[in-house]
């Protein structure tokens, strides 16, 4: 019997790259990047794996395979990040040490971002491409990190979607003007948010085991192509190769300074977001225990999504379809989603918010308009 594998790769050397591609497409069927699905016997799979091993470096190189069951898979949605063009998007990766749910977690709670993120002077946002928390708000001169800091105590909406869930955070900054920030879930295990008035990060958590797990980011641009290298090297300053683990992590204290601290960050960890939500969900130990916590107003989105997942269970377990299990036809009809960081009008809000994304897409050359609700 065939089961169906995605296998992805990340290999350091173009030759053994080259080689790798060539032994996959005799498998499988190229997916996207450095992605293929194959259906395999038992006999194919050690086979390929042979191969592959002959070919690839074993410290400078990675192949993962992900086994997805047997029978034809779920069709992929029409995401953004799916249908962009290579050059419009940049992908990567980076491990964390503890249950996927933490990792999720931490990314559809839009309040945190004004403690766990706080600076407390602002940068220049000019120096900060393709850095989370960094830009201004679109439509205005406002820093995102003014906005966060200073208002810390957001309203946060949820609606239901075809993909899970929308979340649309409030944050008034005056009588005429309203911080919005929409950003979403994509069932069961990624969320969208954006990252700059012109660019979407879409990450998935993915379990390694029930104690780590590995995020995966397609950022995608809506204006100009992605600086790869730019994105690359910044990252990389956090991350080492081949497992994509943190320099900053909890044998260091997560570069904690006291006096940082004191005088620049509320966490006192550096810079870089990554470290402090490294820090927020390894530090809730390996599998939080969640019988022992009390979900407050901003953990709206959490308790929305944890009901979403009981249900899904619920219907795997009795033979029925979950959400976001896909037919081809199904798989078109998803698209976007939509993401913002904007200061509106706070009588137009959510027609600011639509046009905001109508008028990103058209002007991309690449985007499909997100279907009316
Ligand atoms: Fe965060």
């Amino acid at each position: 019997m065939r089961s169906s594998y995605l296998v992805s790769y990340d290999i350091a050397d173009e030759k053994r790259l080259r080689l790798v591609f060539k032994t996959m497409r005799a498998y499988g069927d190229h997916l996207q990047f450095s992605v293929f699905e194959c259906q395999l016997t038992a006999a194919d799979l050690v086979r390929l794996r042979g191969e592959l091993s002959a070919i690839i470096h074993h410290k400078e190189d990675q192949v993962l395979f992900v086994y997805l069951g047997p029978g034809e898979p779920p069709a992929f949605p029409h995401f953004d990040c799916f249908i962009a063009p290579e050059n419009y998007t940049f992908a990567f990766k980076g491990h964390v040490a503890c249950n996927w749910l933490q990792t999720l977690e931490v990314g559809i709670d839009p309040a945190h971002a004004s403690f766990l993120h706080r600076f407390f002077e602002d940068h220049n946002p000019a120096g900060n491409y393709g850095i989370q928390f960094r830009s201004t708000s679109a439509d205005s001169a406002l820093p995102m990190t003014k906005i966060m800091r200073e208002y810390p105590r957001p309203q946060i909406d949820t609606e239901y979607t075809d993909y899970g869930f929308r979340i649309v955070t409030l944050r008034a900054i005056d009588d005429l003007r309203t911080h919005i920030r929409v950003t979403n879930l994509l069932f069961p295990n990624a969320f969208v948010v954006p990252l700059s008035p012109e660019m979407t990060v879409t990450q998935w958590q993915v379990p390694i085991d029930d104690v780590s797990c590995y995020w995966y980011a397609i950022f995608t641009s809506f204006g100009d192509p992605v600086d790869k290298q730019a994105m690359r090297r910044h990252r990389l300053e956090l991350y080492t190769l081949p497992d994509y683990k943190p320099r900053l992590n909890a044998a260091n204290d997560y570069g904690f300074n006291a006096a940082e601290q004191r005088r620049q960050t509320y966490t006192g960890m550096g810079d870089d977001i990554n470290v402090h939500d490294q820090w927020a969900v390894e530090s809730q130990g390996p599998i939080q225990d969640r019988t022992r916590e009390h979900l407050g107003a901003s953990d709206k989105a959490i308790a929305v999504y944890r009901r979403i997942l009981i249900d899904a269970i619920k219907r795997a377990a009795a033979g029925e379809r979950p959400l976001m299990v896909l037919d081809e036809a199904a798989a078109e009809r998803i698209r976007g989603p939509i993401t913002l960081d904007g200061i509106a009008d706070a009588r137009a809000l959510e027609s600011y918010w639509r046009e905001f994304d109508a008028k990103r897409r058209k002007g991309s050359g690449w985007a499909a308009m997100y279907p009316a609700e």
